[in-house]
């Protein structure tokens, strides 16, 4: 059984956070791993620099056919790219892909009411073949949330949305969503666990706001379609790879 860890544009561009994190990776050498990641916010300072305005509804980006191809230049060239690079320098035989590539996970437009169509997709389909052949060959994959719809576009997936969608169609062990901060957090303390109402009723109450939306969503599907253990959590100093993985520390979807 494969383990999925998702991490944010915030571990993903910082050297030094990033390489302990890569240490921990290559420390579980033996384990069947694979690292999804984002970079929303990198998307959003490239798109700034070409004059395009970032707009985001429920902490999901709307994506324009001018910010795709931001959004594959960034996370699919730069960040997975540079990713790939510095797992292989850790000792991890890593390879670069994304959602079209072998139909990893595929999807449609999300119809946002009073919205033109953008380019932001909706799963509607994930298929692990490519994965479950590249980790039984000893790869380590690293997976970027672009992806395409059935007419050969490109789509922008939410990076959390994405891990869900693998985690859950190759019946993941675990899957660990590491972002810039320590779990989700009420009054400035981690919840250490978090079940379908609560997270609901926090969404609600506005403790739980932005880029948080998605990923608490996206863990709790993954929960109820079977995944066994699913944390929110963040990374900070080396060997927190394995404190997430055993929910001791982070946040623990119920
Ligand atoms: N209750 C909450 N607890 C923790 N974070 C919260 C909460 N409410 C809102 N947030 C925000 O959610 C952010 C994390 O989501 P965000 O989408 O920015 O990062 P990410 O998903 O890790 O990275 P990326 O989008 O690049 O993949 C936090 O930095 C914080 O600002
Ligand atoms: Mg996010």
């Amino acid at each position: 059984m494969m383990i999925f860890i998702k991490i944010g544009g915030t571990v993903a561009t910082n050297p030094a956070l990033l390489s302990a994190f890569l240490a921990d990776l290559a420390f579980l050498k033996d384990r069947k791993i694979v690292l999804v990641h984002g970079g929303g916010k990198e998307v959003t300072a490239v798109s700034e620099k070409l004059g395009l305005t970032a707009e985001f509804r429920d902490g999901i980006r709307l994506t324009s056919p001018a910010e795709m191809e931001v959004v594959d230049m960034v996370l699919g060239g730069k960040i997975n790219i540079d990713l790939v690079r510095r797992a292989r320098a850790s000792g991890l035989d890593a390879v670069g892909l994304g959602g079209q590539d072998g139909g990893l996970f595929t999807g449609v437009p999300r119809t946002i009411q009073g919205l033109a169509p953008n380019r932001t997709g909706q799963v509607t389909q994930a298929r692990t073949r490519l994965l479950d052949v590249l980790v039984a060959g000893g790869f380590f994959p690293i997976v970027n949330s672009t992806s395409t719809d059935g007419s050969g576009q490109g789509l922008n997936i939410n990076a959390d949305e994405a891990a869900q969608e693998l985690a859950i169609a190759s019946r993941a062990e675990s899957l660990v969503f590491i972002s810039d901060i320590a779990g989700v957090l009420k009054n400035g303390n981690v919840i250490a666990r978090l079940d379908e109402q609560t997270l609901e009723a926090e969404i609600a109450a506005g403790v739980i706001a932005g880029g948080m939306v998605p990923k608490v969503r996206s863990a709790r599907q993954a929960v109820a379609a079977g995944v066994g253990k699913v944390v929110i959590g963040g990374y900070q100093n080396p060997g927190d790879l394995v404190k997430l993985l055993s929910g001791i520390t982070g946040t623990t979807i119920l």
